[in-house]
């Protein structure tokens, strides 16, 4: 036991060490070699997790950096979000959540790094995947590929981001937190849709990164071709079989998923921390010496800012700070316990190459042993059968499914698969802070019902059915599509079907309302088939679609349409190429009931009954926060 205290004690030393780092704000040199990253001259083991700064508000940013640094963190990483940050071409947006330099500070303040993912794609079940919905109006344009135009735009918002931080002083080189960027993201799951146009782009976004000078390593994830001296990393739940293209890169894990992101429809994901423990021991058992969770704190889509098709507003991902920032135990205590365990082994991992060692089936030791000492991982790769090994001339029961981490090749100090954290202690402390810091008075509800079929001073007729997001251009998630069915003869009933590429859409007849369709994450197309009735004379047929986020990824998925794109009668009557009236928004927006200056606007309606069960209705209530 004395030689595990004193193990313990030299943890502890790296650790103050590691949170004075930043106090003088001096230059830090950072480079790479075939083992780790390498910070004025040291080699060096990073645990990493990503907070997508406008996922939450400026307010709660130093409490989730604070927690992520007592949960072992050395790095917060983050996409750059470039649809907020330019909405419209040439104007600049930098504030509130969008603050990307008063987080990146604040980050620094806390002494912990930065890796700062440029891109400027994001995906992130970001909403159009982080590009302006501009860009896609730019005639000839076509994306991620090798077309100036979309070159000349990409280039100049890595510009306008590398600029603005070294103003600010954030480079490790100029005493600021960043000691890692990423260009582009993931493109080398769609690169073979793109041809040669692919491959030409991949060498051009890596030299184009480079030429940026920002004097620290430059990354591109999931992208076994990226050029020296870019790293390629692995994204993945498991990455302990990674190896990056050049011996002379190191391992490292961009993506370690904590859990996977929402959409409507479907349950909602969960990874268990036993696995999640598991996936990153195994990687730093294999050599590898930085590891990003991806989500670490995952937080909310605010406003329209969600993916798509159909990604929910809860961007929770199961992460180890959970949705509202409070801690998520035991996923949070587990992993800091984890944390720990192997940066007492960093000296071994980042100097040594391991040995690896069979002890059994489906049982694997990776050993680093040096002249200083000597650490061992045990692993049981076995998902349902628990062993029991000797290794090192002792007997060690390992759990079906875990690492067990000897700091001495002796003493187990951590099994990944026994969790021996507290459950209660998140609970209390939520009840304990929703009690005494907030209380919460609402007013009644009010309404305002909406009518089908109004049209504002934006409607017009356009000949056939028209593509939704080129002609919303995404100002609003709703179109509505009209047409008038006339019927000479006496009632009679029809069926009618529609078909939608997405993502959602309500059906009405004669202002009635009698469908409703809508598609899924995988597959946003959907169709309504009904038997309606229709009157002799004039009939109103209005479809209102919906788009619920901008598709967000796939091989040009920034092409990729939305809206209906057939209505037949009875399968012979094609009303597609008929005449149609469009009004971009529902009624509500263009009162502006959504914004919350109207609050007050007369047109809401309050009264004792609610109206309930009926199509499109606003509803609102104000909430008063006292602290
Ligand atoms: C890159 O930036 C560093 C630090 O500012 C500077 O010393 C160096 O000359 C620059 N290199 C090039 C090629 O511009
Ligand atoms: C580590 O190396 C030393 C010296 O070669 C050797 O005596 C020892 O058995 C090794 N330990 C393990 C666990 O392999
Ligand atoms: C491991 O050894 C312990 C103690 O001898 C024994 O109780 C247990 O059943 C063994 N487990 C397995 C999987 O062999
Ligand atoms: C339509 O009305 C809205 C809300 O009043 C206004 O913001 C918008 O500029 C108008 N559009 C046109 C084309 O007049
Ligand atoms: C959606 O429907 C369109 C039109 O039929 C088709 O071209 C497209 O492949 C479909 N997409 C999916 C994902 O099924
Ligand atoms: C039917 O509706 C269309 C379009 O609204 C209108 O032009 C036409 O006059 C109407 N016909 C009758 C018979 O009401
Ligand atoms: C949107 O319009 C552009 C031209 O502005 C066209 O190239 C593209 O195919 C349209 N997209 C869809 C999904 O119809
Ligand atoms: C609406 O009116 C209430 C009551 O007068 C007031 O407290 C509130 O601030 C107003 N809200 C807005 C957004 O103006
Ligand atoms: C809602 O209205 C529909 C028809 O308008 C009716 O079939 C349904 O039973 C109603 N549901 C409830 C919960 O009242």
């Amino acid at each position: 036991m004395g030689r595990l205290c004193s193990v313990f004690l030299i943890f502890s030393s790296i650790l103050i060490f590691g949170g004075h780092y930043f106090e003088g704000g001096s230059a830090t040199t950072v480079t790479y070699d075939s083992k780790a990253l390498v910070i004025d001259g040291k080699r060096r083991l990073l645990f990493s997790g990503s907070i997508h700064y406008p996922r939450s508000t400026p307010e709660v940013w130093p409490e989730l950096i604070r927690k992520s640094k007592e949960g072992g963190l050395d790095v917060i990483e983050s996409y750059v979000f470039w649809n907020y940050h330019e909405p419209v071409r040439g104007q600049y947006y930098f504030e509130g959540r969008f603050d990307l330099v008063k987080f990146v500070k604040m980050v620094q303040e806390a002494g912990l790094f930065v890796h700062l993912r440029i891109g400027p794609y994001a995906c992130a079940e970001w909403n159009y995947g982080g590009f302006p919905m501009w860009l896609h109006f730019i005639p000839g344009i076509q994306f991620r590929t090798t077309n100036s135009l979309f070159k000349n735009e990409m280039e100049r918002f890595l510009v306008k981001i590398v600029t603005l931080m070294k103003e600010q002083n954030l480079f490790a080189s100029q005493g600021g937190p960043i000691i890692l960027s990423q260009v582009e993201n993931e493109y080398g799951n769609v690169e073979w849709a793109y041809g040669i146009g692919g491959a030409l782009y991949v060498q051009w976004a890596a030299s184009t990164a480079v030429a940026l000078n920002t004097t620290v390593p430059w990354v591109m994830c999931q992208q076994e071709d990226a050029p020296d001296p870019i790293i390629n990393t692995c994204n993945g739940f498991y990455c302990d079989r990674f190896t990056p293209n050049s011996a002379s890169k190191p391992k490292m894990w961009t993506e370690s998923y904590s859990g996977w992101f929402l959409s409507f429809g479907y349950a909602i994901p969960y990874r268990p921390v036993e696995d999640l423990a598991f996936s990153v021991a195994r990687f730093f058992e294999t050599g590898g010496t930085f590891q990003n969770y991806y989500m670490y704190f995952g937080g909310t889509n605010f406003g329209r800012t969600a993916g798509g098709p159909l990604v929910a507003t809860s961007y929770d991902y199961d992460a180890p700070i959970d949705e509202y920032g409070f801690l998520r135990q035991p996923k949070w205590s587990h992993l800091r316990d984890l944390h720990k365990a192997i940066k007492i082994c960093e000296d071994y991992l980042v100097n040594l190459d391991p040995t690896y060692m069979s002890i059994g089936s489906n049982l694997e030791a990776h050993i680093y042993n040096g002249t200083a000492g000597c650490a061992a991982f045990l692993a049981n790769i076995d998902h349902s059968l628990d062993a029991n090994v000797s290794f090192n001339g002792n007997l060690y029961t390992l759990p079906a499914w875990s690492v067990s981490i000897l700091p001495d090749c002796k003493n187990v100090i951590f099994n990944t698969a026994k969790v021996v954290s507290q459950k209660s202690t998140a609970g209390s402390s939520h009840q304990h802070k929703v009690n005494k810091e907030y209380f919460l008075e609402s007013s009644a509800w009010q309404w305002y019902k909406e009518q089908v079929g109004t049209q504002y001073n934006n409607s017009f007729v356009a000949p056939g059915l028209l593509e939704q997001i080129n002609t919303t251009r995404d100002i609003s998630d709703y179109l509505w599509y009209s047409i008038s069915i006339n019927v000479n003869e006496e009632a009679k009933e029809v069926f009618l079907h529609i078909g939608s590429l997405g993502h959602a859409a309500l059906l009405f007849i004669n202002k009635r309302l009698e469908g409703f369709g809508y598609g899924d994450h995988d597959d946003a197309n959907f169709t309504i088939d009904k038997q309606i009735k229709l009157n002799q004379g004039n009939n109103s047929l209005e479809l209102l679609s919906m788009m619920v986020g901008l598709q967000n990824y796939g091989p040009w998925f920034d092409i990729a349409g939305a809206g209906i794109y057939l209505v037949t009668l009875d399968a012979v009557e094609d009303l597609s190429v008929r005449e149609w009236t469009y009004q971009v928004g529902t009624e509500g927006e263009y009162l502006g009931l959504d914004n919350v200056n109207h609050a007050n606007s007369s047109v809401w309606s309050s009264g004792n009954l609610l109206p309930t069960n009926q199509s499109l209705i606003w509803y609102k209530k104000e909430m008063v926060h006292w602290h």
